[in-house]
Formats: C-alpha cells, sequence, structure tokens
C-alpha cells in the first residue's frame, strides 16, 4: 500500500517536473521568435524619413497656379486659389458627389466650402480616388474638351475623373471620393505638409 503510494508520488512529481519544463522552454520559444520581429518591426530611417513632415516655402507660387511637392512618395498639389476662382466652387455644387466633402478624408479645418484652412491656399494630395492616377490641373474655364460649363479644377488622364478646384468629385466621374486633404500648417509663406498645430 505504502509503495503505490510512493509510485503515485514519483509520478505526480514527474509530471511536475516536464509542465516545469515545457513551459519554461515555451517561454525561450516565445522570446526567441519575438526578439527578431521587433527589429523587423522598427521603422527603418529611409521610412522614417519618408513619412516626415516637409516644409515648403511658398512664397514664389504666383496667384493661379500650383505647384507639386512630394511627400510619402505622393504628389502634393498646392494651388493659389484667386477670388474669382472661389466663386466658381459654388457653382460647381449641384453637380458635385459629395459638396459637403461628409464622405472624404481631410482634416477638421479642412471640411469646409474651400476644403482649406486660408481659402485661397488648397493644399491636396493629388491622387485620383478611383485607381490611383494624378489628375492634370485644367483651371481655365470653358477648357476645349470639358464642355462650355467647365469652370477650371482637375482631369484625370486615365479614366476621366473630373474635380472642381476644391477637388471635389463631380458625379458621372468613375472616382468616388474627393481627393484627399493631409494635415497642414501654414505659418505666412511656409507651409509644413503632414503635421498640425
Ligand atoms: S484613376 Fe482617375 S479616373 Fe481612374
Amino acid at each position: 500500500m505504502s509503495h503505490a503510494n510512493d509510485n503515485d508520488n514519483i509520478n505526480i512529481n514527474r509530471r511536475r517536473i516536464l509542465i516545469n519544463t515545457t513551459t519554461a522552454m515555451g517561454a525561450v520559444g516565445v522570446i526567441g521568435v519575438c526578439t527578431p520581429l521587433v527589429r523587423s518591426c522598427a521603422p527603418s530611417e529611409k521610412a522614417k524619413a519618408a513619412s516626415s513632415p516637409i516644409t515648403q516655402d511658398i512664397s514664389t507660387l504666383e496667384a493661379g497656379k500650383m505647384m507639386v511637392v512630394e511627400w510619402q512618395s505622393k504628389p502634393i498639389y498646392i494651388i493659389r486659389r484667386t477670388d474669382d476662382m472661389l466663386k466658381k466652387l459654388a457653382v460647381s455644387n449641384p453637380r458635385l458627389r459629395d459638396a459637403n466633402s461628409n464622405e472624404s478624408n481631410q482634416p477638421d479645418y479642412a471640411k469646409n466650402a474651400h476644403r482649406s484652412r486660408d481659402p485661397n491656399l488648397l493644399v491636396m494630395v493629388g491622387v485620383c480616388t478611383h485607381l490611383g492616377c494624378a489628375p492634370g490641373f485644367r483651371p481655365e474655364a470653358n477648357s476645349s474638351g470639358l464642355g462650355t460649363d467647365w469652370a477650371g479644377g482637375f482631369l484625370c488622364p486615365c479614366h476621366g475623373s473630373r474635380y472642381d478646384l476644391a477637388g471635389r468629385v463631380f458625379d458621372g466621374s468613375p472616382a468616388p471620393l474627393n481627393m484627399e486633404i493631409p494635415k497642414y500648417t501654414l505659418i505666412g509663406n511656409i507651409l509644413t505638409i503632414g503635421e498640425d498645430v
């Protein structure tokens, strides 16, 4: 009887040792797997630089013109809109898919009729929301081939999506959304893209 108890105790102790050893090995295994993962998940210097904010002096940008800079490998369109261009925004409203930018991606300070902090300055990701082409800037009213009611805007060369001078997409275009507005800060003529304060 006491012999059987001794055997039982030995078996229980062996099981405990096995469980402890397995748990310890499992822990070592997890550390072994996690360490390289942590290393590979850390952003490279190149990736960090690509996502960092950029600063651009826009003092040379003339009224009615556009300049393009690159940020996060995307073209950023910067347009100094004239007062006349701003007046045309309201004219386009009835023909736009989302005139109030309820569906599109923009910071709160750009969710307004002109989609910008300063009404005269548009800062926008120049990427068509259909399949990612770069729409061309077509500011001229009645631009040839765009109809007599064209008040200026952007035309995508890939499948013909049309946007107004605030990057809002016209009904009937294949693009589903207005173009994206990135976060930005404007102090005088110094524009910082990718950061807002
Ligand atoms: S990518 Fe612009 S319309 Fe298709």
